[in-house]
């Protein structure tokens, strides 16, 4: 497994125990139940105390049961959106869109049973054997750079993809109409990637459609294999029309000769598409223009034909998947044309088909609206960005919106028992099926929903478009439960099942995660726009169920304080167990997790709920919860109670609390490999020593008051290069930290011990500016901090972007270079409201 795999993830062997007990013990449990129960009755001499025991353990079981029921079940608080709001009549324009991030160039429909296109490509001949066929975007397949260079989010976007010799653009635009969602238009340009190459060489597109039954698809194919159109229906589309133009030089309309192969089968399953065209790659043709020598090619077959065997001959499920294969030589265009009959018929057909030269015109003024309404947005022009540097503000904004994704499916829930750890003991259950619209941490990595990621995503859409902010948080106050929990990490449908191994797709309703789209909903409370109010007032019932379930369920040891439920145990393999529910997945905490621990950033996290809550509760005339949320706002944030549970005046920070020694060492162990050691001292209650972002976390969410004692102590640790300060961005664990840059086990290398992180290096230079804005003794400090460090980070992210040609997960404070995965266009994204100080 690649590096980064294990973030936010379960420790591989509590989650390949759940799933194991899933296969294995499910039905054991319940008859181990019904035995205890039998003998009960077999007792006649102690019928009472046993009936007494029968019931306490039948009643047991229906608490049991009961836990188990509402952990699958949804909240019963009215939607935040409409049961229609994604449906083409509700929302037309955003009912196609790009929502297929894990794949190089598609689209689909905002559906539970969408129509969807694709791309695949190949350079024919460059090695031997078959082509490399590409498809999905892979971390490991040598592709890149690649990313959207324009994307608004809604109706237009271009892309770049580097490939060996290959250089492709994929563009597409929009033309609203009619009453199903509207036109829109590809044009995919394959092109040598350096200039005067002598042997062009010869590449297929292959261009698909699936569905997911229900539909009709009516394609019509000339002689030569090759296809004219595709008309087809469904319920949601009505009546449509694919067309495929001849190839062109780029830039030009006249036709190219290309090669063409076909293929039509019913519908294998999203995740097997790219091995069912390899299966079928396997014949070969000859490619040759007029008065050109022949070459050969591996291709589809020739003619249409129906089949519906899968890849390895087993009958397929529903719908269809048609595919067209074209080859030729670079330098080369193709347009592909998607026509809904509604707006034709309603005045798009009058202007004309989008293709060729329209085309061209269209893509060029949407350029220029999204360069015009970028710098009207961020202003980073008129404040003195470099152009390279607005140009990574662009192409910053541009990959997250190019990374919204549509997904549809049932998460595995494992249910609270109301017991710490004994949700080991019950199987994990299926949630709903629900739709999520959202943003994603990486195409390539992580393409699917990440809780507190999409706060932080949408930090950046809603100074962009504040409808798709509404739409995004609608879907995820969707996903809550009975409860109020939101499962972190949201794995919905087959095609991101199939990214997924199977011990990690189980989610924990005991575990909670950093409350972060609440960030958002604060801008929306200072902005006032009354559609997001509106939107708020609406939103209001399950945002407070939410934070309610945070506040709750993992309250601490004592009053006001909380401790993150679901810490790894303390195996013998582990230098210091994780605390992945935290975010922060290996920073240190106490060395032997107990229910005794009070985790700082957590309780940081909670006073921001209730201040943002108790402020929406006031604003949209809540009194009920405001008379409740007030109260706890102001508990949170005195500074008396902060100190009381988490100022470590050895330490002369703040910190966590709990069982912990520093005399914690991994030794290599023969047989075992490194196993943990505890030395002297012996662990013992007391802060944790630990200097690093969760120190920062009562300045991070600017709760502490300009003059607080404090303030003055935070600052020093974050100036000082010895612990925090680097010339890249905060490191996220002191260089003076015992832990800095350690493996946590032999197998799992430092993640948040040291490297550069986009988003907490954010909320730093957010209470920068916020303090060095407030009069206080260390306004002057603040202001000057703030300055030094956004130069140190923007300065860092374009080296890195322009050297690379991707924004990665985190930056190495020792040489500032990308580490991680890529393209990490989530929450590094951040750069861009950095550029425009935007806070
Ligand atoms: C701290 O951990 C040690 C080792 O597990 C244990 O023996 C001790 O009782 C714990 N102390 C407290 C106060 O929880």
């Amino acid at each position: 497994m690649a590096r980064g795999e294990r973030r936010r993830r379960a420790a591989p062997a509590e989650g390949a125990r759940a799933v194991e007990r899933e296969a294995r013990v499910g039905s054991g449990r319940r008859d181990g139940r019904g035995g205890r129960a039998r003998g009960a009755a077999g007792g006649a001499a102690l019928a009472v105390v046993v009936l007494a025991l029968a019931l306490a353990l039948s009643g047991r079981w229906v608490l049991a049961w009961y836990r188990a029921q509402r952990a699958v079940t949804l909240h019963s608080a009215p939607p935040a959106l409409s049961s229609d709001s994604s449906s083409p009549a509700v929302a037309p324009d955003l009912f196609w869109g790009t929502y297929r991030p894990h794949v190089y160039f598609g689209m689909k429909t905002r559906s539970p049973k969408p129509l969807l296109t694709g791309l695949m490509w190949a350079q024919q001949g460059a090695t031997p054997g078959t082509p490399k066929l590409r498809h999905t975007c892979e971390q490991g397949d040598g592709v890149g750079p690649y990313g959207w260079e324009f994307h608004d989010g809604l109706s237009f976007g271009r892309q770049h993809i580097q490939d060996g010799a290959l250089r492709l653009t994929t563009e597409f635009v929009k033309r609203p109409g009619g009453q199903h969602g509207g036109d829109w238009s590809w044009r995919v340009t394959v092109e040598p990637q350096a200039l005067g190459t002598s042997a062009l060489p010869l590449v297929s597109l292959f261009f698909y459609v699936v569905t997911d039954g229900q539909e009709v698809l009516l394609p019509e194919v000339g002689a030569k294999g090759q296809l004219k159109f595709i008309s087809g229906h469904t319920s949601e589309l009505g009546d449509f029309r694919f067309t495929l133009l001849p190839p062109t030089n780029p830039g030009d309309t006249a036709p190219k000769y290309g090669s063409y192969n076909i293929f039509w089968s019913s519908n294998p399953g999203l995740p097997l598409l790219t091995e069912l065209v390899k299966s079928r790659l396997n014949s070969w043709f000859q490619h040759q223009p007029p008065g050109d020598s022949p070459e050969r090619y591996l291709g589809l077959p020739r003619f249409l034909k129906w089949e519906d065997r899968g890849p390895n001959g087993q009958r397929q499920g529903q719908g269809q998947f048609l595919i067209q294969q074209v080859t030729l030589k670079i330098p080369f265009s193709m347009d592909l044309v998607f026509e809904s009959s509604s707006a034709q018929a309603g005045g798009n057909q009058a202007l004309g088909q989008l293709a060729g030269s329209l085309l061209t015109q269209a893509l060029e003024s949407h350029a220029e609206a999204f360069r015009e309404r970028f710098e009207k947005t961020f202003h980073l022009k008129e404040k003195g960005l470099s152009p390279e540097e607005q140009t990574l503000g662009q192409v910053a904004l541009s990959s997250l919106l190019g990374g919204i994704g549509y997904f549809y499916g049932q998460g595995l829930v494992l249910p609270d028992m109301g017991v710490e750890g004994s949700e080991q003991k019950v199987d994990p259950a299926l949630f709903p099926p629900l739709p999520l619209f959202s943003g994603v941490p990486s195409r390539s990595f992580f393409p699917r929903g990440f809780l507190w990621d999409e706060g932080f995503h949408q930090l950046v859409v809603q100074r962009w478009d504040p409808h798709l902010t509404r739409e995004v948080l609608g879907h995820w106050l969707g996903l809550l439960n009975a409860d109020g929990w939101i499962g972190r990490e949201q794995i919905l449908g087959d095609e991101a099942r199939a990214r997924v191994p199977s011990e990690f797709l189980v989610q924990r309703a005991a575990h909670a995660n950093p409350p972060t789209l609440l960030l958002p909903v604060a801008h929306m409370l200072k902005g006032g726009d009354p559609a997001d109010l509106n939107f708020l007032r609406r939103a209001f019932p399950r945002l407070h169920a939410w934070f309610s379930w945070l506040h709750q369920s993992q309250a601490g040891p004592v009053p006001l304080s909380y401790r993150w439920r679901g810490r790894d145990p303390a195996l013998p393999t582990l230098l210091n167990p994780k605390t992945l529910p935290s975010g922060l997945d290996d920073y240190p905490r106490a060395s032997h997790p107990s229910a005794t621990e009070r985790h700082l950033d957590l309780r940081c996290w909670v006073a921001l709920g209730a201040r943002v809550l108790s402020q929406l509760a006031e604003k949209l005339g809540e009194t009920e919860a405001a008379a409740e949320l007030g109260p706890l706002a102001a508990s949170l944030e005195a500074e008396e109670s902060l100190d009381e549970l988490h100022w470590a005046p050895d330490l002369g920070v703040f910190a966590d609390f709990g069982n912990h020694t520093k005399a914690v060492q991994l030794k290599p162990r023969p047989p075992q490999g490194l196993v943990r050691v505890v030395g002297r001292p012996q662990p013992r209650l007391q802060y944790v020593d630990a200097l690093g972002y969760i120190t920062l976390f009562p300045f991070l969410l600017r709760l502490l008051d300009p003059n607080s004692p404090h303030l003055g102590p935070l600052l020093d640790v974050l100036a000082d290069s010895r612990h925090l300060w680097s010339p890249f961005g905060l490191r996220s664990l002191a260089a003076s930290s015992p832990f800095y840059g350690k493996r946590n086990s032999e197998h799992d290398p430092p993640y948040w011990r040291g490297a550069v992180w986009l988003n907490i290096n954010y909320l730093a230079l957010g209470a920068l500016h916020h303090y060095g804005h407030l009069e206080g003794p260390h306004q002057t400090q603040a202001a000057k901090l703030h300055s030094e460090l956004r130069a140190n980070v923007i300065g860092n992210v374009r080296r890195q972007y322009q050297a690379t040609g991707f924004l990665w997960e985190q930056y190495s404070d020792q040489d500032g270079h990308g580490m991680g995965c890529r393209p990490f266009h989530g929450w590094t994204t951040l750069v861009l409201l950095i550029m425009s100080e935007d806070y």
